[in-house]
């Protein structure tokens, strides 16, 4: 054998280290959680004032993002949470705020995140994603800024390629949030409320939101057009595979495809994959189907993207005269508008609260929701799906302007291939709704949502402006009526080819627990006989929508409580009163009207108020039965008190005359006793009762149960007016992340670990930590009742990858550069502050030469941060080649004696914040020189 030549050798050598030197291949898609870590700040970071040339000049750059949007800026004493985070309900109440926000602060905060990139990320895509920030929204990166957002309801993907760094370099992520901006009449919360994502996929890769995959049916025959979009960061064009495939409910691929397309250096291409289905299982509200579209893209065989799509086959329609058809069936839109916020956690809403809030909508009977009027999680229009909604989804600007269109298009790309949205909504109750300027306005938006889903219609809920020769209604499919009940018969009549839906009625008032209205206290009763002047009572509203079958349905306004708007009333209310639950999601009256009159497939029946009347003995008690059986029969004491045949609308009423003990509403049908609601007198409360809504949590640091709180007496029978104080105490793997009550009037604070029982009821909701696994021990006491404890299991679950967090460096990144001199220069030579040329600009790694002349200075400014300015702090340098001196504002600080190339550090003394730094460096004779390493302010060893 013989001996490989020395050159065979070398080129071996040669290519293993290639090899090594390359960056290992990056996996495809990542999408990491980049939720944990942040810095906050709440109030303004002044931005310091451009004054001066040099100060002028840079401020005219790209990356000029001064104070707090500065990678260098010092956050040190900033407080550091996860997202989502809702900064509003932490604030107190204070009545000289705006009552429509809730009564909450919202200003103006930052927040800051730091991270780092493996060497092995350079070349891909890597896309920053924020769910939502309330309100306006800019986003520097390393000083860069990146975007700039006025909706506090649209998601926003933000190509960082360009702005990143890799390997041992920190980057920066600086959001400053004005929620001084406001877009609503009700709470809207403030700061990074939603999930904040870092994807990174290959330069070649599926845009976000660009898995296009509606099912159609032609004929009998179901087929999806699916279309793929790729978009290219690549410096050359590129071709990929796409393949497709339909997984059905039970996880069996179905159907697939595939198709190529060549996608241009920064451009995108589209790739079409027709699946034809044969007898799929159709998407229904009581049987919600949900099928899988997954897009693989290749790049040869190599996978280097991936996504998936949730969608449903099911056929929707509008008609004139009968209303609303799911797969050809006629179904009665039985909606409620809700806004976002639940109580103790304001807007950052866990995806397991909004279960919760759905679940219970369910259980009302609610078949449709309304998210008004905005864009909702993408997490809950999923979840929507899943359980069988239908939805009206909601843009939250009537504008077609360049911006605000690109929120729509945005919200129309994201959620158009969900089988639960059957309806787009452009506004609603615009001013210019009646004017010709209005109709223009509607025709461009739905013209732009017709380019990307041809398959819903678009509707507009108009509160008037119907009469005129032109408006918004003209432009539209599905002609929406805020209120007005009286204009339906006249409004069909005139216009008989137009589909109508009612987008919001009702608006009544009720206080969870109450029977009586009284100014006094700014409470309402439960009967449902309390509406606004421009609305209607449950009943009422229902009754005219229900009676009408070219009334597609209706959207209650609303299903649940929400902050802010607590009309009539102001101070000391500061949360509505509309909602069929309350901000908890504990039922009012109208909860179990709306379950009455919309519940088809089991019998319900409740009987209403409690049976609590000390010293009313002998007089009558307006009892309210609600049910959906066919007669009604109640009973006290075990004797019969009245039997009436179901009203539908109306519901049932009795006058009972007061006699402690147990009252009992018999649901009858065909003579047959169906169902019964049982109330009794209860005595005082001696215990609380911890009741979680489900035994068990994942321990992947975002599920969260809400437990109810309440009292019982001696004999265990819930006392319905119990308003003791609460406390609470949680022990294990997990926090109590708010508190709440239902009552419009509390000013206890959301974020605690007390509150009182408000008309027997609270809530507190805990949450299990990331990596949590064990038992969560929740104790809740009060002053003279018997404590309750549960337990709740953790179970050890996977959090989604997180992005980790890395440690802030305080970088030195913009250098200026003298030319090269024979001589030793001055160190402190001052450089005139207009001079932006003769000296040049450059970043590290910084080499130059080798050069004749021997000599060159490095100029920076640090920012020393607090946790930095304690003598002790090293100002390092990756790696300098020459002798080099380094200064700090005019002192000599140390010298690197040794020209070879290596990593060099000094000693910054305690000082001022900025500081001026300049390197002197001496180049070897024939070698190259200057800052080859990255230059930071690192923390000194104690
Ligand atoms: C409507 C409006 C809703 C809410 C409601 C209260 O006019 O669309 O957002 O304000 O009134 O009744």
């Amino acid at each position: 054998m013989s001996r490989p030549s020395a050159s065979l050798a070398w080129l071996l050598a040669a290519w293993l280290l290639l090899v090594l030197a390359l960056p290992a291949q990056a996996a495809g898609r990542e999408r990491l959680s980049l939720d944990a870590g942040w810095l906050f700040h709440r109030g303004e970071v002044a931005m310091p004032a451009v004054k001066g040339h040099g100060m002028s000049y840079q401020n005219g750059k790209a990356n000029n993002g001064w104070g707090a949007a500065a990678a260098d800026f010092d956050d040190s004493a900033w407080r550091r949470l996860d997202l989502p985070h809702d900064w509003a309900v932490e604030t107190p109440f204070d009545r000289n705020e705006n009552v429509s926000q809730g009564y909450r602060t919202r200003g103006i905060a930052w927040y800051r995140r730091y991270l780092q990139l493996p060497p092995s990320d350079r070349g891909r895509h890597i896309e920053l994603q924020f769910d939502a920030i309330a309100t306006h929204s800019t986003v520097w990166v390393n000083g860069v800024l990146v975007n700039r957002n006025w909706s506090g309801y649209n998601g926003r993907n933000i190509d960082i390629t360009p702005f990143v760094r890799y390997g041992d370099d920190v980057n920066t992520i600086a959001v400053r949030v004005d929620a001084d901006a406001q877009e609503g009449w009700w709470y809207e919360g403030a700061g990074i409320y939603r999930h904040t994502w870092l994807v990174k996929r290959d330069a070649l890769h599926i845009a976000t939101d660009g898995l296009h995959a509606n099912p159609v049916k032609q004929g009998a025959r179901w087929s999806i057009p699916v279309e793929v979009t790729l978009q290219s960061s690549d410096k050359a064009a590129r071709e990929g595979l796409v393949e497709v495939a339909l997984v059905d409910p039970a996880g069996r691929e179905v159907a697939k495809g595939s198709a190529r397309a060549r996608v241009a250096a920064l451009e995108s291409a589209i790739a079409r994959v027709k699946l034809d289905v044969r007898e799929p299982r159709l998407w229904s509200l009581a049987q919600p189907n949900v099928y899988r579209v997954q897009a693989v893209l290749r790049d040869g065989a190599r996978e280097i993207d991936r996504t998936e799509v949730q969608t449903g086959f099911r056929s929707i329609r509008f008609d004139a005269d009968r209303g609303f058809f799911l797969n050809d069936e006629p179904v009665k839109i039985q909606g409620v508008c809700i806004h976002q916020d639940h109580a103790g956690v304001g807007v950052a809403v866990p995806e397991s609260i909004w279960e919760f809030r759905l679940r219970r909508l369910k259980e009302m009977g609610t078949n449709a929701i309304r998210f008004a009027h905005n864009a909702p999680a993408a997490e809950v229009l999923d979840m929507a799906d899943r359980m069988g909604f239908l939805v009206m989804d909601e843009n939250r600007h009537f504008n077609p302007s360049p911006d605000t269109l690109q929120q729509l298009t945005w919200q129309v790309r994201r959620d158009r291939n969900h089988p639960s949205v059957i309806l787009w909504s452009i506004f609603n109750e615009e001013p210019l709704q009646s004017t010709e300027s209005g109709y223009e306005m509607a025709r461009r938006m739905v013209s732009e949502i017709r380019k990307l889903d041809a398959t819903r219609p678009v509707t507009g809920a108009m509160h008037g402006g119907l009469t005129t020769d032109l408006n918004a209604a003209d432009a539209i499919d599905v002609v929406g009526l805020n209120y007005q009940i009286w204009i339906y018969d006249d409004y069909h009549k005139k216009h008989p080819k137009r589909p109508l839906t009612s987008t919001e009625d009702t608006s009544a008032f009720m206080t969870r627990g109450e029977y009586a209205s009284d100014k006094e206290r700014q409470v309402f009763g439960s009967y449902d006989d309390e509406p606004s002047s421009w609305g209607n009572t449950h009943r009422q509203a229902w009754k005219a929508i229900a009676q009408r079958p070219f009334i597609a349905g209706g959207f209650v306004w609303t299903g649940i409580d929400y902050r802010g708007e607590p009309t009539p009333y102001q101070w000391p209310s500061a949360s509505s009163f509309f909602g069929a639950m309350d901000l908890a999601g504990f039922a009012k009256g109208a909860f179990w009207i709306h379950q009455a009159q919309w519940v088809k497939d089991r019998p319900v029946v409740k009987l209403q108020p409690h049976w609590n009347w000390p010293g009313r003995e002998g007089r009558p008690i307006h009892v309210m039965v609600t049910s959906n059986a066919q007669r009604v029969r109640v009973l006290l004491n075990g004797r019969e008190v009245g039997e009436q045949a179901v009203d539908p609308y109306e519901m049932n009423h009795f006058q009972v005359p007061y006699a402690p003990g147990r009252i009992e509403a018999v649901a009858l049908r065909d003579g047959r006793e169906v169902a019964r609601d049982v109330v009794e007198t209860s005595g005082p409360p001696v215990r609380l009762v911890l009741t979680p809504d489900r035994p068990a949590l994942a321990g992947d640091g975002l599920d969260a149960v809400p437990v109810t709180v309440s009292a019982v007496d001696a004999q265990g029978r819930p006392v319905p007016l119990a308003q003791d104080k609460v406390g609470f105490a949680l022990e294990g793997p997990g926090a109590i992340i708010g508190v709440g009550n239902g009552d419009p009037n509390s000013h206890e604070a959301d974020k605690a670990s007390e509150r009182s029982l408000f008309n027997g009821l609270a809530q507190v909701i805990v949450q299990a930590r990331r990596e949590g696994h064990g038992r969560l021990k929740l104790r809740a006491s009060a002053e003279g009742l018997q404590a309750a404890e549960v337990e709740l299991a953790v179970n050890a679950a996977t959090a989604p990858p997180q992005v980790p967090v890395a440690e802030p460096t305080t970088p030195l990144l913009s250098w200026r550069v003298s030319p090269a001199t024979v001589g030793r220069p001055d160190p402190n030579v001052v450089l005139a502050e207009s001079d932006m040329n003769s000296w040049g600009w450059d970043e590290p790694p910084m080499r130059r030469g080798p050069e004749a002349e021997a000599f060159r200075l490095y100029r920076s400014n640090v920012n020393v941060r607090a946790d930095r300015n304690d003598g002790r702090a090293q100002l390092t340098f990756g790696s300098i080649a020459g002798k080099a001196e380094v200064w700090v504002d005019g002192a000599k600080l140390g010298e690197k004696t040794d020209a070879a190339p290596a990593p060099f550090a000094v000693t910054l003394p305690r000082g001022v914040w900025r500081r001026q730094v300049t390197v002197l460096v001496q180049a070897a004779p024939g070698q190259p020189s200057g800052i080859l390493g990255r230059v930071t302010l690192e923390r000194g060893s104690p």
